[in-house]
């Protein structure tokens, strides 16, 4: 293998998420504004470049690569992808894997299974109907729920991603665990990060996840795990009932020195840190002809020690400019 990509932090980045589109079919609100404009089709990589680059970083000591959107599973030819990118698997490469919002997993779940896909982390931040067309401004819940059922049944492995949102499904918590528990599924919190200009409530949904586990010891037994699953979640098993339940928490426990990933988005932009602004323009390299190992060190020397987000009511702006679905979280 060539060399493997270490940054100026002397942390080596193993991990490449991957945006394969910017285009979703819901609006989540701490996602994306209403009124979104999605790139012209010359702007976003082919799939063939997709595999370039990913393959160039694979070469360069990537072992886990995970393919996000906006919503990945909309990007036409995915599975062909998939299917591709899998050769890499044993190869260098652990796991590869995808971040959906599951609304169209019932018809592609086992195809992914027998491509090589393992595990899915699939978003969903309420199991009431309301609710869910309220977050995603128009989704719907029941083909959601159907995909992930489709998706265990596939002998996918799967982890349920919920954004934390005060006074929106911080009483919902529970019911998730039980239904979590009682389906298999692995439950990570997360707390809202402040990226892009969406609705002005978010600062009021804002809600530390330090609060969210002392009311849930209060009345259960959390045992913190040493295991990682390379991500930034931090784990516990709940002894009442053996489930993993993980916590992402940027702003009240910062994990940025142990980062291990870049992200490329669907233009071809590689993103140093999920919060700051600082890309490397690898299409243009890839489309040049350039040198492809050569950028990849370059950034590298620009990967910024970490995030600024703060959740601050006086601050005009958010801290990062874009979506968070330029990058898939
Ligand atoms: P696992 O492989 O299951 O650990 O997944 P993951 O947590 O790496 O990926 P996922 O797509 O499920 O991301 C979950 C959440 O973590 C998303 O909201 C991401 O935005 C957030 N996240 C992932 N990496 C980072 C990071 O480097 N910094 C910050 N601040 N958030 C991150
Ligand atoms: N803050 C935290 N998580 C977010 N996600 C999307 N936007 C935000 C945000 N502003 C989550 C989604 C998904 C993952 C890719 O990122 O719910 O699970
Ligand atoms: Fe789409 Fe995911 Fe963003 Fe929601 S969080 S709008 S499902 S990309």
């Amino acid at each position: 293998m060539a060399a493997p990509l270490v940054d100026n932090y002397g942390r080596t980045i193993n991990y490449l998420r991957v945006s394969v589109t910017d285009r979703c079919d819901f609006r989540c609100v701490y996602c994306m504004s209403e009124t979104m404009t999605f790139l012209p089709r010359s702007e976003v990589l082919s799939l063939e470049e997709i595999d370039t680059l990913a393959t160039a970083f694979v070469r360069r000591g990537t072992r886990k690569l995970r393919l996000t959107g906006g919503e990945p599973l909309v990007r036409r030819g995915i599975i062909d992808l998939v299917r591709s990118l899998t050769r890499h698997l044993g190869n260098g490469l652990d796991e590869l894997t995808l971040t959906t919002n599951g609304s169209q997993l019932a018809r592609h779940a086992a195809d992914l299974h027998a491509a090589g896909v393992r595990r899915i982390n699939v978003s969903l931040d309420t199991l009431c109907p309301d609710k869910f067309a309220a977050i995603t401004r128009w989704g719907k819940l029941a083909p959601v729920l159907e995909g992930i059922a489709a998706a265990t049944r596939a002998g996918l492995h799967i982890k349920i991603n919920m954004v934390a949102l005060k006074g929106v499904n911080d009483g919902e918590i529970g019911d998730m665990l039980a239904w979590c528990a009682a389906a298999g599924h692995d439950l990570v919190l997360i707390e809202t990060m402040p990226l892009g200009d969406v609705e002005g409530d978010r600062l009021d949904r804002y809600l530390p996840l330090k609060t969210v586990r002392r009311d849930l010891e209060r009345r259960l037994t959390l045992v913190d795990l040493p295991d990682s699953t390379g991500g930034p979640a931090r784990y516990v098993r709940i002894a009442e009932t053996g489930q993993r339940l993980g916590f992402i928490t940027p702003l009240t426990h910062n994990f940025c020195e142990t980062c291990n990933r870049v992200r490329l988005t669907a233009t071809g932009m590689l993103y140093l840190c999920l919060g700051q602004d600082d890309a490397a323009d690898l299409r243009a390299v890839l489309r040049s002809g350039g040198d492809l190992d050569a950028a990849l060190d370059e950034a590298m020397t620009r990967k910024p020690k970490g995030h600024d987000f703060v959740i601050d009511r006086r601050a005009a702006r958010p801290a990062v400019a874009r979506h968070m679905s330029v990058t898939g979280g």
